[in-house]
C-alpha cells in the first residue's frame, strides 16, 4: 500500500461533484458581465433575462412550470424555506392550529434541524417516521401517523433520495397519501437530481428542493419548486425578488450555470446511469471481495437505490480512521453525510435503520458520478483490505 498515490480518486460524488466544463464556460462568462437582474436599465434587463431563460430551462429539466421555480442559495436554504415556511403558513387558523409536521428519522440535516427548531422554539410537534433495514418509508406508515391527527398536520417532508444510503422513496405514493387529507408534501431531491428522472409535476409534491452543485454547476445556488399556490411565510425578508417569497438579489453567474449543469445532466441521464450503475455494482463485488464481512447498507442494487451509492460498514472499524486511511491513498469519500463529517458521531441514518452503534460507526460511503471511471474503482479495490485491516488493528489497541 502505497503511502502517496501518484493519481486522486475521488468517490465523493454525494458530497460535491466537479463542475461541468459547459457550466464553468457560462459562469465565467457570466461573471464577466454586469447587471442586478432587478435594475430596470439596459444591463439588468439582460441579467434578469440571463435568469429567466435559466428558471425556463430548469424548469423543463424538471417538469416544472417556470414561476415555480423560486431560486434559492442551496439546498439547505430552500429546505428551510419549504419545512419552517409551510409550517408556519398552515400553523394557524381561527379554529385551532395545526402543528404537526412529519418527515422521516432518515433526512438530511437541512429537514432534520429544521424541524427539531420548530420543534423546540416555535411550538410545533415533530412526527418522526421510521423506516425499513434498507432506509425505506412505506406509504401505509405515512398514512396511519396522518391518520392519528390529520387535522393537525401542517407539512409533510419525505426526501426523494437518501443521501447516505441511496434509499429511493415511493415519492408520488407518499405525495398522493398526503393529498388525500389536503396536506403539502415536501420532498428534498439534491440527492435524486443528479442520478434520476425527476418530475416535479408527476411526483405530484407541492414543494421540490434541488441545489447547483450535485449535479455539476456551481455551489451556492439551488432552488425550491413551487406548486401554484403553495406559499410558504419567507424566511429571509428584504427586496421581495422571487416573488417576495425568497429576497436577496440574485447570482446570475451561478443561476445561468445551474442551469445549464441540469440541462446537460439531463441530456444523457439513462446512459449516465447505466454506466454508472455497472462502475458501482463492480465497486461493491470487489469490495465484498477483499472484504467479506463488510456490509452493504442501504436497499440491494437496483431500483430502489441511486446508481452512485455504495455505502458499507466494515466491522471492527471507525469510519474516521477508514476515510484517513484511504485519503493517504488519494482515495477520496466520506463516512455518510459531508455535512457532519469531522463530528465523530454515528450516522443518524444508519441508528434509524436499526443498526447498531459500532455498525453506525464503521461505515464509509462511496459515491459515484459523471467523472467516475474503472480506474478509480480498481483503485479502491487494490488498497481497501489493507486499509480495513489496518484500521482493525488500531481500533483493537
Ligand atoms: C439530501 C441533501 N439535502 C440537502 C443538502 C444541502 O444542500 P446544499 O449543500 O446545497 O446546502 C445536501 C447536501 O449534502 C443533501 O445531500
Amino acid at each position: 500500500m502505497s503511502s502517496q498515490s501518484s493519481r486522486s480518486v475521488y468517490l465523493d460524488h454525494a458530497a460535491t461533484t466537479p463542475m461541468r466544463p459547459e457550466a464553468i464556460a457560462a459562469m465565467t462568462d457570466e461573471l464577466a458581465r454586469l447587471g442586478n437582474p432587478s435594475s430596470l436599465h439596459t444591463a439588468g434587463r439582460r441579467a434578469r433575462r440571463v435568469v429567466e431563460e435559466s428558471r425556463e430551462q430548469l424548469a423543463e429539466v424538471f417538469g416544472a412550470r417556470p414561476s415555480e421555480v423560486v431560486f434559492t442559495s442551496g439546498g439547505t436554504e430552500a429546505d428551510n424555506l419549504a419545512v419552517k415556511g409551510l409550517y408556519w403558513a398552515r400553523r394557524d387558523r381561527p379554529d385551532g392550529s395545526r402543528r404537526r409536521v412529519l418527515t422521516t428519522a432518515v433526512e438530511h440535516h437541512a429537514v432534520l434541524d429544521a424541524v427539531r427548531w420548530l420543534e423546540e422554539a416555535q411550538g410545533a410537534e415533530a412526527v418522526w417516521l421510521g423506516v425499513d433495514t434498507d432506509g425505506g418509508v412505506r406509504p401505509e406508515a405515512l398514512r396511519a401517523a396522518i391518520s392519528r391527527a390529520a387535522g393537525q398536520v401542517a407539512v409533510v417532508s419525505v426526501m426523494w433520495a437518501n443521501n447516505e444510503v441511496g434509499t429511493i422513496q415511493p415519492v408520488s405514493e407518499l405525495a398522493a397519501v398526503t393529498h388525500e387529507y389536503g396536506i403539502p408534501f415536501h420532498t428534498d431531491a439534491v440527492q435524486a437530481a443528479a442520478q434520476l428522472p425527476v418530475d416535479f409535476t408527476a411526483s405530484g409534491a407541492d414543494a421540490l428542493t434541488i441545489t447547483g452543485h450535485k449535479l455539476g454547476g456551481p455551489v451556492g445556488v439551488g432552488a425550491l419548486i413551487l406548486a401554484r399556490g403553495t406559499e410558504p411565510v419567507p424566511v429571509l425578508h428584504g427586496g421581495g425578488q422571487e416573488r417576495d417569497i425568497r429576497s436577496g438579489t440574485l447570482d446570475t453567474p451561478a443561476i445561468r450555470a445551474f442551469a445549464v449543469a441540469a440541462a446537460v445532466c439531463a441530456q444523457n441521464l439513462e446512459d449516465e446511469a447505466k454506466r454508472v450503475t455497472a462502475l458501482r455494482d463492480d465497486l461493491v463485488r470487489q469490495v465484498l471481495a477483499v472484504v467479506p464481512d463488510a456490509v452493504l447498507n442501504g436497499p440491494p442494487p437496483g431500483e430502489r437505490r441511486l446508481p452512485g451509492n455504495a455505502h458499507f460498514s466494515f466491522p471492527g472499524c471507525e469510519g474516521d480512521a477508514l476515510l484517513m486511511l484511504l485519503d493517504a491513498n488519494g482515495i477520496a469519500c466520506s463516512t455518510g453525510s459531508a455535512c457532519t463529517a469531522g463530528v465523530a458521531e454515528p450516522s443518524h441514518v444508519l441508528l434509524a435503520m436499526g443498526a447498531d452503534d459500532s455498525r453506525a460507526r464503521g461505515s464509509l460511503r462511496f459515491s459515484l458520478g459523471h467523472t467516475s471511471t474503472q480506474e478509480d474503482v480498481d483503485a479502491l479495490a487494490a488498497v481497501i483490505g489493507e486499509v480495513v485491516d489496518r484500521a482493525r488493528r488500531a481500533a483493537a489497541r
